[in-house]
């Protein structure tokens, strides 16, 4: 399945890792770059050595490209944003926001730039000041999300643009990707499909609470204070959805879920953990590695997208 999208970053499959803010390292990243897709390194909150030390490392484990995905929000952003220029790393997504006043500077350095975006707006924005293609990230997916579904972002944000569209939010089989292609999408960007694999280095209770979960097992807290986020329910969701609709100020809800990433990525603590993930988490049965999760998903799309099923 060659698309522009596999063109501009010269990868086997048209399948992008998410960047996935403690979910993601490098032993992640270099996994799916080895596998054929592109690998990302989730920056999230961390500092610009942390990166270094993680694009440094990911080197050791492949020579296919990877990207590393900033939070723009992270306070630490600048630096990382240098860093990443300095290490000149194939491709750089970016979440929460406009990564406008890095663009020239990564731009300069020969890196591709993919912006997630849940609007056409921001996409067209993005489009404008020389964004290489952008991920269209429907409300369905994991961690911070906008309000548009996949079904609705993509088709639009693919007729508002001539540069590629990559599809992110709900997608973890080759139905999935098959449906992405349909709306115009030349790749996918998948999440929380990539949690309950065997390189994913993060504690063992946050795999399985992926796989046990079903359809109805994520909750989304936050929309009380503008950051909406996606994770399976636990005692901390409840205490946090309870808090919000009693009132709650930003601080209390914030001295709630002080450290919860931590708790959940490092000590799988199944009641106070946040576990990001998506609303396509109970379509995922089973741990499997990162390349076989890969080869399912596009020998799937590949005979649904040729017509032969
Ligand atoms: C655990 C987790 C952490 C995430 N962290 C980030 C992040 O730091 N930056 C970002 O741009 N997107 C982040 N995302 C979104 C993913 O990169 C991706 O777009 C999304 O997971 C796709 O939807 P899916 O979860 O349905 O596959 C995160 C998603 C998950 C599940």
């Amino acid at each position: 399945m060659k698309t522009r999208l596999t063109e501009l970053l010269n990868i086997e499959y048209p399948i992008i890792q998410g960047g996935m803010a403690w979910v993601a390292d490098f032993h992640l990243a270099a996994a799916v770059s080895n596998a054929g897709g592109l690998g990302i390194i989730g920056s999230g909150g961390a500092d610009a050595d942390w990166v270094r030390n993680q694009v440094k490392s990911c080197r050791e484990l492949t020579d296919k490209p990877f990207g590393v995905n900033v939070m723009l929000m992270n306070p630490h952003a600048p630096e990382i944003a240098d860093v990443l220029a300095e290490e000149k790393v194939a491709v750089i997504t970016t979440g929460a926001g406009s990564p406008e006043r890095y663009l020239k500077k990564w731009q300069e350095a020969g890196i591709k730039i993919i912006p997630v975006v849940a609007s056409v707006g921001l996409a067209k924005r993005m489009e404008k000041l020389g964004a290489d293609a952008v991920v269209a990230e429907g409300t369905e997916s994991g961690g911070h999300i906008g309000e548009l579904t996949t079904m609705t972002l993509v088709p639009q944000v693919v007729d508002a643009l001539s540069i590629p569209v990559v599809a992110a939010g709900g997608i973890a089989d080759g139905r999935g990707i098959a449906a992405a292609f349909m709306l115009g999408a030349e790749g996918v960007q998948c999440g929380t499909c990539f949690i309950p694999c065997e390189e994913t280095n993060i504690h063992q209770n946050y795999k399985d609470l992926v796989i046990k979960a079903s359809d109805i097992d994520t909750k989304v807290t936050g929309r009380s204070t503008g950051h909406p986020v996606r994770t399976i329910r636990n005692q901390l969701t409840k205490l946090y959805l309870k808090m919000e609709a009693e009132g709650a100020t930003l601080d209390e809800l914030e001295q709630l879920s002080l450290g919860s990433l931590r708790k959940a990525v490092l000590d799988g603590d199944k009641d106070m953990g946040s576990f990001m993930a998506g609303q396509i988490s109970g379509l995922l049965k089973e741990q499997v590695t990162v390349k076989e999760r890969i080869v399912s998903m596009m020998d799937q799309a590949e005979a649904l997208l040729g017509g032969k099923k």
